[in-house]
C-alpha cells in the first residue's frame, strides 16, 4: 500500500515549521527567545526551555515498553489530538469521507465535522462487532479512514481481530483501531498486525489504566510514513515537559498500573454480580474495559435518580441501538458501595 497516495496534496507539499529545539537542545541557547535567566516556577525540568519537539527520550522508553520501533511511535496531547491530526493529514474537506462504526466513541465524528469531512456510519452488528461486508461496500474512492474502537466505547467489547485484518487488507485507506481500553485485556490488541498490514494505525492512551487523564497524553503506533506525517503537521511543541516527565515516571511504575488493573477488574466482576440480581437491569453487556454498559428498564429515570444522590453515570441512551443504556465506569470500593446501595434501593422501588 502506498500511504503517500492517500495524503492530501497540500500536506505533501507543506514546508513544515522548523522549531529552534529541533536543532539543538543543549548549549548556550540563544535561539528561541526563551528566558535565559530561568523560570518563575522552580523546577528541575528547566521550564524556561521549550520541550523536545521530537519526543526522543519518551519515544525510546515507550518503544521498549511496547516492543515496537521508536520510528513507529507518535505521542499526542491525548489520543484526541491524534484523531484530529489523522483527519487533517488524509481527508480533503468536502471531498473525502470517513467511516465510523456506531455506537462508538463520539470524537471521531466530531473531529470530522470540525474539519468539514463527511462521515459515513456503518453500524456495528447486533453483537457490536464489525460488519465487514457493510464496511467494504460503503468504502469508496474518497474514503480515507475507517475508525473503530477495541474494546469499544461504550459497549465494552473487543473487536474480532480477524475482522480488523480482513477490512484492513481489503481497503485502500487506513484502518484506525482505538485501543484506549486495551490495558484491561491486552491479549485483544492488534498492535502486532501493523507489521504485516501497514494501513493499520493503533491508538492508545495514558488516560485510562495508567490513571493519567489529567496530563493529556495518548499515542499511536503506525507505519513510519504515517508517523512522519504526524510529526510534519503537529504543532511544534505539542507535548509539554511536565507531561513528558510524568509519562517517564509512569513507565517506571508498571507494577502500580498492573495493580490498578487488577483492582478495577475485580470491582467490575463485583458490579456485574450485583447488577445481575437487579430486576431493573435488563441486560448487562460483557466488558473488556473499565466500564460496563447496562440496559435498564428505564435508563433516563435511573440516571436522574442517581444524579440526585450525587452519583454520575454516563447516559448513552441517545446513541444508535442503545435505548435505555447507561455506561458505568468502575469506581473504587467506597464509590461502588454507595452505587450498589442506591441501585438496590431503586430496584426495590422498581422504577420503570
Ligand atoms: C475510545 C476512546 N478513545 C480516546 C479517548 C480519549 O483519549 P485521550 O484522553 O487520550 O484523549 C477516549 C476517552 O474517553 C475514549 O473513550
Amino acid at each position: 500500500m502506498n500511504i503517500d497516495s492517500l495524503v492530501r496534496e497540500n500536506i505533501k507539499k507543506l514546508k513544515p515549521y522548523t522549531s529552534a529545539r529541533q536543532g539543538y537542545l543543549h548549549g548556550i541557547l540563544l535561539d528561541a527567545n526563551e528566558n535565559s535567566f530561568g523560570s518563575v516556577v522552580e523546577s528541575e525540568l528547566e521550564l524556561n526551555r521549550y520541550p523536545d519537539p521530537n519526543q526522543n527520550i519518551l519515544r525510546e522508553k515507550l518503544s521498549s515498553y511496547l516492543n515496537v520501533k521508536k520510528e513507529n511511535l507518535f505521542i499526542g496531547v491525548g489520543s484526541d489530538e491524534v484523531i484530529d491530526l489523522l483527519v487533517r493529514i488524509f481527508c480533503e474537506p468536502k471531498e473525502d469521507n470517513v467511516i465510523i462504526t456506531e455506537p462508538t466513541y463520539g470524537m471521531y465524528k466530531v473531529a470530522c465535522d470540525i474539519n468539514n469531512v463527511d462521515v459515513k456510519n456503518v453500524p456495528l452488528n447486533s453483537h457490536f462487532q464489525l460488519d465487514v461486508v457493510a464496511v467494504q461496500s460503503n468504502f469508496n474512492e474518497n474514503t480515507k479512514l475507517v475508525f473503530c474502537c477495541s474494546p469499544n466505547n461504550p459497549t465494552g467489547n473487543l473487536l474480532n481481530k480477524y475482522d480488523v485484518l480482513e477490512i484492513a487488507k481489503s481497503i485502500n485507506g487506513l484502518l484506525i483501531v482505538d485501543e484506549a481500553y486495551i490495558d484491561f485485556n491486552e491479549k485483544g490488541s492488534v498492535i502486532e498486525l501493523i507489521i504485516e498490514q501497514p494501513n493499520i494505525v493503533v491508538m492508545r492512551t495514558f488516560s485510562k489504566a495508567w490513571g493519567l487523564a489529567g496530563i493529556r497524553a495518548g499515542y499511536c503506533v503506525a507505519d513510519k510514513s504515517i508517523i512522519d506525517y504526524l510529526f510534519k503537521i503537529k504543532s511544534p511543541y505539542n507535548l509539554n515537559k511536565m507531561t513528558a516527565d510524568v509519562i517517564l515516571k509512569a513507565l517506571n511504575n508498571l507494577s502500580l498500573r498492573n495493580s490498578f488493573i487488577g483492582k478495577i477488574n475485580m470491582q467490575k466482576t463485583r458490579l456485574i454480580e450485583i447488577l445481575k440480581q437487579l430486576k431493573i437491569a435488563e441486560q448487562i453487556f460483557p466488558s473488556d474495559a473499565n466500564f460496563v454498559l447496562v440496559k435498564f428498564s428505564n435508563g433516563k429515570m435511573i440516571y436522574n435518580e442517581l444524579v440526585k444522590k450525587g452519583i454520575i453515570l454516563r447516559d448513552r441512551s441517545n446513541q444508535l441501538n442503545l435505548e435505555n443504556c447507561i455506561r458505568i465506569t468502575i469506581g473504587n470500593e467506597e464509590e461502588n458501595k454507595l452505587l450498589f446501595k442506591e441501585l438496590e434501593l431503586l430496584n426495590e422501588k422498581n422504577i420503570h
